[in-house]
Parts: structure tokens; sequence; C-alpha cells
């Protein structure tokens, strides 16, 4: 049985999930947080479902094995191809997925035309079909899969030359198209937020409004960490671990420079039967 002084459990192929990391730690001080970055296998947005499905059930049995509450898949297209399988892997575990916001986008578009930013395996799965047959029927949706942005993103280019060319390839023709609603359909997206407004403001003739899913997704795991008596009660500071599958000093740098954080970064190793713990 999970109780409350045990930590948050978050996961990303890579550094995605520390956007929603910083609002879980900005809503929740106290409680522990444990993310997972599986940067041995980033990006999951080119790979197979089964795959994706392999390696988010490796990482669930991990932050478990670690005392993890709650497991937060803080990455939109490892929800798109595992959510499901995860929960029908482990039943007794509450998981907190996402997805792309095409249902928030539609309701406030003015021009009716919204821009869908994810990863290619999101556009693919049936999750998304689903959301897009649910909530899209009134609205023009432009999509793309934005290829090469998570691993520019990865090797810390937030800001450089090579994105911005990148990023403006794909924002002219949605906002050219009349778009004024962009969905961050991937949790790395984020880090180029600023890039994306600067585009948007030299590109769009209008206001173009951005959605993140990031914050809604840390209240929404603390509102059932809430209903579930299970958000940690201790007054002191939590601490948050960092662990990745790829190499520890990189991701501490990372956050460094993402989060304005110096938090400390164990590495662990992949291996046939699953991660080798440190
Ligand atoms: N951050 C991820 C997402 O939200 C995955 C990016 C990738 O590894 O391709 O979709």
């Amino acid at each position: 049985m999970a109780n409350s002084t045990q930590p948050i459990g978050v996961f990303d192929s890579g550094i995605g999930g520390l956007s929603v990391l910083a609002h879980l730690r900005e809503l929740a001080p106290q409680e522990h947080l444990l993310y997972f970055a599986d940067q041995a296998h980033v990006p999951y947005g080119l790979r197979t479902v089964a795959e994706i499905r392999a390696f988010s059930t490796g990482i669930t049995r991990y932050l478990l094995a670690q005392g993890a509450k709650i497991v937060v898949v803080a990455c939109n297209t490892a929800s798109a191809a595992a959510l499901g399988h995860l929960r029908e892997t482990f039943p007794e575990v509450t998981f907190v997925g996402m997805e792309p916001a095409v249902k928030p986008a539609a309701m406030s578009t003015s021009s009716g035309v919204v821009g869908v930013l994810a990863t290619p395996a999101t556009f693919a799965s049936p999750r998304y079909a689903s959301l897009m047959a649910r909530f899209a029927g009134d609205v023009r949706v432009l999509e793309d899969p934005c290829v090469g942005l998570v691993p520019l993103i990865e090797a810390g280019e937030v800001d450089t030359n090579d994105t911005a060319v990148l990023l403006r390839a794909v924002l002219q023709p949605m906002l050219f198209q009349g778009a004024d609603t962009l969905v961050l359909g991937c949790t790395h997206y984020p880090f180029v937020r600023p890039l994306i407004e600067q585009i948007a403001r030299e590109e769009a003739p209008g206001v173009v409004h951005i959605i993140d899913p990031a914050p809604a997704v840390a209240r929404q795991t603390l509102r059932v960490l809430e209903q579930q008596g299970l958000l940690a009660k201790q007054v002191q500071e939590g601490k948050t671990r960092l662990v990745t599958s790829g190499e520890a000093d990189r991701l501490e740098a990372q956050v460094a420079r993402l989060l304005d954080q110096q938090v400390e970064a164990t590495a662990v190793v992949w291996e046939d039967s699953g991660l080798r713990y440190p």
C-alpha cells in the first residue's frame, strides 16, 4: 500500500517531463519527487508502440521499486502508446497521463484553426484519433511532428539558429493558414516556448495563444493524491531525485540550465531483464 511520505514518480524519454516536474515542485514543495529520464532511448517519437511499451513498463517497475506512490507519465508519446498497457499491467497503481490539449484549443480558438505540435508516434496513436474525433469536429487542426526538435532540445539547443529554422518551418504554414492557437503536444516543447512566441510575433498578425498542458497535469496529479489521502503532510521541503539511463553529469547540467536548480542525478543501466538498480 502506498503512503503519503513516498515520492511522486515522474518519467519521460528525456528532459521533457521536467516541464511537469517544475510545476509539481512549485505547487507542492513538501512532496518528494523522483524523476526518470530514459535518455538511452530518447527520442520515443520515432519508435514503435512495442518499444515504447517495453521501456515504459521497465521504468514503471523501477519507479515502484523505488517506492513511488503514483506514476506520472510526463510524456505525450508514452501516454499515447503505453498508458492503457501500463494500467492493465499494473492494476493497483495510479497513473496520470497526458495528451495534446486539443479540447481546450478547440474551445478557445477564435479563427477556428489550431496548430498541434507533437511527435510522429503521438499523431499515429488511436488515443490521438479518438481525441480528434471527440473534440476537433468544428475546427481545422494542422499537425506537425516536428521531426528533429526533441534531439535539439536534448542537446541544449533551446535558442540556437538551427532550432529557430526548424520551428519557423513548422510554424509559418500554420500561422499563414490562420492558426491562432498552438498546442504544445510534447513535454519537451515548453523549453522552446520563448522561441515559438518570438516566431509567432514575427509571422502572425494577431495574438497567438499557446497551450502547454504541464501545469494542468501537475494539478491533476495533486488532485488525485488528495482524493486518495496521499498528499505529503510533512512541513519540511521535499527532495528531488533524478535518475537517467543516460549520463548523470549531462542530466545534472541540463537541469541546472533549464530549471536553474542544482540536483544530483544517478545513472542506471538497461539490461535484457529491465533496469539495473543503482
Ligand atoms: N517528451 C515526449 C512527449 O511528450 C517525447 C519526446 C520524444 O522522446 O520523442 O511526447
